[in-house]
């Protein structure tokens, strides 16, 4: 590991994450009555800004922009973006953050642009298709011109570069020994293809988004990050609900339910879906009796 690499290092120290996250069985009659173990990682509790993933992710990146502006890349809702506008704020880096759709330059900004402004950060909206484009080096060229930003260090969208990746494995390390399953839900899946290089156990992982394209794309990330694929892992691609943000008055009350049984807050986008899909696997026996499940806490809900 570099010191860059290194999610405690320098001015991040001073933040005070709470590392290792907290690992907390849960009593669930769901999968209890089939002999299996619920075991909550709190990664949503490693620091009230930078939370869960974000953590992760963000530390090793702040670390290497050593002071410079961070540009980053987010939907308008994007966890990401108000993550990297808290870290602005808290380490008195500027950010900027290049927003998807320049229709909603000029307008009232949601509740979660509205935090990553009010942070500090500096919003550039940019058309849907340049957006797309962003990682041809020509468009983000021009990208980071049109946003004044010649000099940024950039942060891909959902900040899943080697940085992040090897920053998650320590998420792994956090948690071997402690179960036999890990579960994370997926998005960029870079937070899987850390955690399943450092777990030594079967990682399962949940995308939220539509496409079936991830593992391809998580090997990629492992390959940067590592030199190769690395760990026990696999996807189920059956629980997007739709896709991306996408919801169902079912998995509204699942979460809900979920809350009241646990007192855990469940982030909807992500972190819902993970918890359904491992009720309904372990429903289907697929975790074997004796076996200890971790879900992955990687969020928590906005505004709350
Ligand atoms: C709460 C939460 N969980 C999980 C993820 C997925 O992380 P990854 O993109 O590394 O797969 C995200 C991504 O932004 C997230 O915000």
């Amino acid at each position: 590991m570099t010191s860059s690499d290194d999610p405690g290092s320098g001015a991040l120290a001073g933040l005070r994450p709470r590392l290792p996250s907290p690992l907390r069985e849960v009593a669930d009659e769901r999968f209890g009555r089939r002999g299996v173990r619920l075991l909550l990682k709190r990664d949503d509790l490693i620091h009230p800004e930078l939370v869960g993933n974000k953590w992760r992710k963000l530390a090793p990146n702040l670390a290497a922009a050593a002071g410079r502006t961070v540009l980053t890349f987010g939907g308008a809702y994007s966890n990401h973006l108000r993550a990297t506008a808290a870290a602005g704020r808290l380490l008195g880096l500027p950010t900027v953050g290049v927003v998807r759709g320049e229709e909603l330059a000029g307008r009232p900004l949601n509740p979660s642009l509205a935090r990553c402004a009010a942070d500090g950060m500096r919003l550039h909206f940019v058309e849907r298709s340049a957006y797309r484009s962003k990682s041809d080096p020509r468009t983000l060229a021009a990208l980071l011109r049109a946003a004044d930003a010649v000099d940024a260090y950039v942060v891909p969208e959902g900040g899943s570069n080697s940085a992040a990746v090897r920053g998650c494995r320590a998420l792994g390390e956090e948690l071997a020994g402690h179960a036999d399953v890990a579960a994370v839900a997926c998005g960029t899946g870079g937070t899987l293809a850390g955690l399943a290089a450092g777990a030594g156990m079967r990682v399962l992982g949940i995308p939220v988004l539509r496409g079936g394209f991830l593992a391809d794309e998580i090997r990629a990330l492992q390959t940067g990050a590592f030199g190769g694929p690395r760990g026990d892992w696999s996807l189920d691609d059956r629980f997007h609900f739709g896709g991306y943000a996408r919801t169902t008055p079912e998995l509204t009350a699942f979460a809900e339910d979920f809350e009241h049984r646990h007192g855990v807050p469940v982030e909807r986008v992500y972190v819902a879906k993970l918890l359904y899909a491992l009720v309904a696997l372990a429903e289907e026996n697929a975790f074997p009796r004796g076996s200890t499940v971790t879900a992955v806490i990687t969020g928590r809900p906005f505004p709350g």
